[in-house]
């Protein structure tokens, strides 16, 4: 799908030729690009600023069908994530008027004071990502992608990174990947339904998975999964997705391990605790963590990545039934440790101390990294788009906010004070699954998960916020993000 050409524009063979122009420089030190923009700033209309658009139908001087002009706002105001979203813009657009075929024209990256392969990284994943429509339950498919998209630059810069549209489609098929399972309904990805996808979906790439089954999870002591899934007409399981590197005789790196722990609830109503009915809808997103640690693994695959990375999922549906554990409820975790369960509705950490001990135990890994749309808390606190960073090791929580800066999927760190382990204090039990204290729950919350994670050198990325948004974007359309996959692939580029 994605493409990166060279030669010259004026005979490039396109529907559409997509130029990004700034309003107080040009971009290009290309003749005709310059020519067409000069142009196109003749009009009125078209300036160049931010949001400006022009389209212009069989221009004279070039072959293409189309020439589509994206303003950019100020040169001084423009990073990757603004060309980013003019790829996107401008993929969305030919969607609209079911143009099969577009051009990109990169910017000359010096220009912007940018490498020239993140120019071509943000500029082909912008337009991958918006070429992707949610329509399977659609029966009359309106829109079409894109068949092909292209992005133009200069012959030596075409050779040297020859390999990044492979590279991009591979990551960001992966975000996709998890977007699909996002937007799903849950009737469709009860725990069964919902491993089985996962299964499939890896089913070619060199990844040993396991499934652990209800009769396995009792085997196991892990009382936290079976609690959550009590109450569902479908059992829980968890998913154990083991991918091994080549061994090579150089590097070292493939006896390190990478721990992958995702939040797999296919729906949470609350339980017992039954959540109010307003956007109740929404929390079929619940699984967010556990699709981009699944959709991860199989870029990590398909790239080759040099690490050892054990994905592991437990994967339940939160419902209130006659069988479902109630609020005072006491469970024994996988650790051993006892719970208290003082609200049913704080499901994603029973679900998650259960997998991630049984990951420290089994696997020892070097790293262990859980993403999980976990509290409402961590959005009142960050908003809609940013996530939060917990971790008790600074540095991996350093290195996870640069990669999300990189990525442009936010990470915000966040503390971990000791003292507030008093909060989570139960009277009867070991610790209770919910804080005593109305205030800081993303933080207790993450505070409840480190009880479990003995020494291991451990992050948690709490999603809850990003892992979907109800209205379009510029690369993402309304539904599930697959925030994260990009990130993880960046931060296991970073960790090998
Ligand atoms: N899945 C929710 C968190 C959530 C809220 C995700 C909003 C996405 C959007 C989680 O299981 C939950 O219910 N958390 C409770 C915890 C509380 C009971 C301590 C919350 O945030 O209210
Ligand atoms: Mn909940
Ligand atoms: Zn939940």
């Amino acid at each position: 799908m994605l493409k990166i050409v060279s030669g010259d524009l004026q005979k490039m063979d396109t529907d559409c030729l997509i130029i990004p122009v700034c309003e107080d420089r040009d971009l290009f030190d290309d003749p005709v690009v310059s020519g067409l923009t000069a142009a196109a700033k003749q009009l009125k209309e078209f300036k160049g600023k931010k949001k400006d658009f022009l389209l212009l139908y069989g221009p004279t001087g070039v072959c293409a069908k189309r020439v589509m002009f994206l303003g950019l706002g100020k040169l001084e105001k423009l990073d990757s994530e603004g060309l980013r979203a003019m790829a996107g813009k401008g993929i969305r657009q030919c969607i609209e008027k079911q143009v099969p075929d577009a051009v990109i024209c990169a910017p000359i990256a010096a220009t912007l004071n940018q490498q020239e392969e993140a120019v071509l990284e943000a500029l082909l994943e912008g337009a991958f990502l918006a070429n992707h429509l949610f329509d399977r339950y659609k029966k009359e498919k309106k829109d079409k992608p894109l068949t092909q998209v292209s992005v133009h630059t200069k012959p030596d810069q075409a050779k040297t990174f020859g390999h990044l549209p492979l590279r991009i489609e591979t990551v960001c098929g992966g975000t996709v990947l998890a977007r699909e399972w996002v937007s799903m309904p849950s009737n469709d990805k009860r725990p069964d339904r919902f491993s089985r996808l996962i299964c499939k979906a890896l089913e070619k790439e060199k990844i040993k998975i396991t499934v652990l089954d209800e009769k396995k999870l009792r085997q196991h002591k892990m009382g936290g999964i079976l609690a959550v899934g009590a109450g569902s007409g479908v059992p829980p399981c968890m998913l154990i997705l083991d991918y091994h590197p080549a061994p090579s005789a150089k590097a070292k790196k493939d006896k390190q391990t990478v721990v992958l722990v995702g939040k797999g609830v296919t729906f949470d109503s609350g339980g017992i605790n039954l959540k109010p009915s307003t956007g109740l809808e929404d929390m079929k997103t619940d699984m967010s963590g556990a699709a981009a640690v699944a959709a991860t693994l199989w870029t990590a695959a398909r790239l080759k990545a040099k690490v050892r990375i054990v994905g592991v999922i437990p994967v339940v549906e939160n419902m209130p039934s006659g069988e479902a554990s109630r609020p005072g409820d006491i469970i024994t975790a996988y650790s051993g440790k006892t719970v208290e369960i003082g609200n049913t509705d704080a499901e994603g950490r029973l679900i998650l101390i259960d997998a991630m001990a049984y990951a420290v135990k089994t696997y020892h890994p070097n790293v262990m990294i859980d993403l999980a749309t976990l509290t409402g808390a961590c959005v009142v606190a960050l908003g809609e788009k940013i996530a939060g960073v917990f971790s008790s090791d600074p540095a991996l929580r350093d290195m996870i906010v640069a990669a999300g800066e990189k990525t442009h999927e936010r990470c915000w760190p966040m503390p971990m004070p000791e003292d507030y382990k008093e909060l989570l204090k139960s009277d009867i039990a070991d610790i209770k699954n919910v804080s005593n204290s109305r205030w800081g729950g993303a933080i207790t919350a993450a505070l409840f998960l480190s009880e479990f994670v003995e020494k291991t050198r451990w992050a948690h990325i709490d999603i809850a916020g990003p892992a979907s948004i109800a209205k379009d974007a510029p690369y993402c359309r309304v539904g599930g993000t697959g925030f994260g996959v990009r990130l993880l692939a960046e931060v296991l580029n970073r960790l090998s």
